[in-house]
């Protein structure tokens, strides 16, 4: 990195350090460092020679700051043509759709929902503060509630037949981990957390591992961390693993926003 470069990320401590009261000069200049970044410059992290990963965190800091500095524009998919019943959702207030976030018209997305890469059908209501991380898909009906996480690749299940079924809800501070699929009206409640890969349909038998006790079918339950476990079932042909819902932990007041804080950092983009 030449040294002009290694100056320019140096004043991403600096711009850090007055972040909540930055000169008009520091949106061109944190654009300047993410053109660093872009251009494979800067890192934000890297293998060293000893194979240790060393973090640099005036790139880091470089792209919260983005966050905090860059305005909202909006832009077009190019050449990209659909062919449809629907149209797609016009931008809401307040709301952030990165290109190829792809929201159906009759989709609801509160103010402050950023909804990356992803898939949202329609009917889907989407309330404030929740992100929709890549490859996510928010099927029709499905009820995510406020400052919810939906990870990369997680599977929100519709339910938009049969038309009395319950659809998915996924209720206000829940956190739903990589490629986790919650479908058939299943339920996570408020605050719970998924880990990644969970599998939870209407039918999944829940078990809370301190206790033993077996909990309500198809439920996260509230503020507590949960993960896929399997439970063993006697068939004629034998002794089978079945994939069930463990709820490994229940969340104090005190830890109940640990692994937010991230997230904090990207909502707060207006
Ligand atoms: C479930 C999760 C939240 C638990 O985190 P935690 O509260 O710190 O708990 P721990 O990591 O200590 O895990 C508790 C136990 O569950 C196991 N476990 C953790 N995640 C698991 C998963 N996804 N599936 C199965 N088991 C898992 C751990 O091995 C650990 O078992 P052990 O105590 O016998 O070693 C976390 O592991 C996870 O999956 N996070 C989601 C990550 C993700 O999808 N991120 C997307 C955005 S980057």
């Amino acid at each position: 990195m030449t040294a002009a470069a290694t100056a320019l990320l140096d004043e991403a401590d600096e711009l850090w350090e007055r972040r909540d009261a930055l000169p008009g000069t520091a949106t061109e200049r944190v654009r300047a460092m993410i053109e660093l970044v872009d251009s494979g410059v800067a890192r934000s992290a890297r293998v060293d020679e000893a194979g240790d990963v060393v973090v640099d965190e005036r790139v880091k800091r470089a792209i919260l700051l983005a966050f905090r500095l860059f305005p909202m524009a909006e832009s077009h998919a190019g050449e990209f043509r659909y062919v449809d019943r629907l149209p797609l959702k016009a931008p809401a207030a307040g709301v952030r759709i990165v290109p190829g976030g792809i929201v159906r018209w009759g989709a609801h997305l509160a103010p402050g929902v950023t909804v990356m890469p992803s898939f949202t059908n329609i009917g889907a209501f989407v309330d404030e503060g929740t992100m929709i991380d890549t490859w996510a898909t928010v099927g029709s009906c499905a009820q995510i509630g406020k400052r919810v996480h939906l990870s990369g690749g997680s599977g929100i299940g519709g339910v938009l037949e049969p038309i009395g079924a319950t659809p998915v809800v996924v209720e206000d501070d829940a956190f739903v981990g990589s490629r986790a699929l919650v479908v058939e009206g299943a339920r996570v409640r408020c605050g719970a957390k998924l880990g990644a890969g969970v599998v939870l349909t209407a039918s999944t038998r829940v078990y809370d591992v301190e206790t033993g006790e077996e909990l309500p079918r198809g439920e996260a339950p509230a503020w507590s961390v949960c993960v896929s476990g399997t439970r063993i079932r006697s068939f004629p042909g034998g002794d089978f693993g079945m994939s069930c819902l463990l709820v490994v932990k229940r969340l104090a007041e005190s830890e109940r926003h640990d692994k937010t804080t991230l997230d904090e950092v990207f909502r707060a983009h207006r």
